[in-house]
């Protein structure tokens, strides 16, 4: 069975783009809204395969992308090796801060695969529920972005807490990113043999680093999963989506060896077309507030990201994630420009 996805991933063209949205399940459908109210708590959600397998076929029931993406969260991987990790209800993550080399050398990355089996489940049964024509995408956090949250406890505006703990801890942040580069390497391995049939990178905050640290925080770990992950399972596709960094992106693509990358809206479709489609095939890149406002103003952006990039290997996506306020009929509505798309020559 062929899949438009995983197609423009090995860097086909076909009779329309591919597309799935970058947080397609979660607050902004009330279906998930009312299942997320009968757990406890949102990492509960995660660890009940049953649960989380309804939540990533939600989306596919009314928009039919052509991917599907694991329903998890990039904090279960500090979990796993032994950090304490909460959701407040308003506030997001909480984690009880790495502050000390004694913390760090807590955690330990043989605990991954154990502490990971319910996410290695929901991933069997929504490879089993899944129609043949619509792929499904594993995905974890890339190490830098983990650690922001691992250092400075919980989401930050400026990174100043992580940013100032590494370069004066060098050694000891070396010593966290290898850990994560180990943990994650296991979790995306477990998720391919369980049914992933591609995988993402998420580096969210990797516009954060200076231009000194950028290979050794972000290009090089990154690097390091994408081999080893390579190494068990040759065949699999990874994005790599580092959001914000703009010029560094040929860099990036270069140094991990990732099969396609993942725009933001930092670069103009026209300019993704001309300097990075030519490297790898590229998955973005509408901004989410296009969608939150839908109308003409949305339908004039989303035909733009088609027409620019449509010629060449692509996946439709946004950004970053679905705001959730987003109303669903904005959704079904850019799902059919997508759909519908035929300029092509
Ligand atoms: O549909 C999907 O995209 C799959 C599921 C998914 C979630 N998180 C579910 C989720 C994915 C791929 C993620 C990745 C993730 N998690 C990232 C990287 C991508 C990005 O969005 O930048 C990051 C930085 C996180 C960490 C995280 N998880 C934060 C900061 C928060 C709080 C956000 C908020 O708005 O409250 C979460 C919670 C989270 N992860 C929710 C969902 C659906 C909301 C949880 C809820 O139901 O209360």
């Amino acid at each position: 069975m062929t899949n438009l996805f995983l197609d423009a991933l090995a860097g086909k063209t076909g009779s329309r783009p591919p597309f799935w949205f970058m947080r397609q399940a979660g607050r902004y459908l009330p279906e998930y809204r009312e299942l997320r109210a009968k757990a406890d708590g949102f990492l509960d959600l995660c660890y009940t395969p049953e649960r989380a397998a309804r939540v990533t076929l939600q989306p596919i029931e009314r928009f039919r992308p052509d991917a599907a993406i694991l329903f998890s969260d990039i904090l279960v991987v500090p979990q796993a090796i032994g950090q304490t990790v909460g959701f407040v209800e308003g506030r997001g993550p909480v984690l009880d801060p790495i502050k000390s080399a004694a913390q760090l050398a807590a955690l330990d990355p043989g605990r991954t695969l154990e502490h990971l089996a319910p996410v290695f489940e929901t991933v069997r049964l929504v490879r089993s529920e899944l129609p043949d024509d619509v792929a499904l995408i594993g995905f974890a956090g890339a190490p830098w972005t983990v650690a922001t949250y691992m250092i400075e406890g919980g989401s930050t505006r400026d990174f100043n807490t992580v940013k100032s703990w590494a370069i004066s801890n060098r050694e000891a942040f070396e010593t966290m990113l290898n850990l994560l580069v180990e943990s994650t390497t296991a979790y995306l391995v477990a998720q391919v043999e369980s049914g992933a049939q591609a995988l993402q990178l998420f580096d969210t905050w990797a516009n954060a680093v200076p231009a000194s640290e950028f290979d050794n925080w972000v290009s090089e770990p990154t690097a390091r999963i994408v081999s080893a992950v390579k190494a068990k399972a040759p065949d699999i596709p990874i994005i790599g989506f580092a959001r914000g960094i703009g010029p560094r992106l040929p860099d990036y693509i270069r140094k991990t060896g990732i099969d396609a990358v993942g725009l933001d809206s930092s670069i103009s479709p026209a300019e993704a077309a001309r300097d990075i489609q030519p490297i790898c095939p590229v998955q973005g890149n509408l901004d989410p507030a296009y969608l939150l406002s839908g109308g003409d103003e949305m339908e004039r952006a989303a035909r733009e990201v088609l027409k620019e990039l449509s010629d060449g290997p692509f996946v439709f996506n946004l950004a970053h994630g679905i705001n959730k306020e987003t109303p669903p009929s904005h959704v079904e509505r850019l799902a059919e420009i997508i759909r519908t798309w035929e300029s092509r020559a």
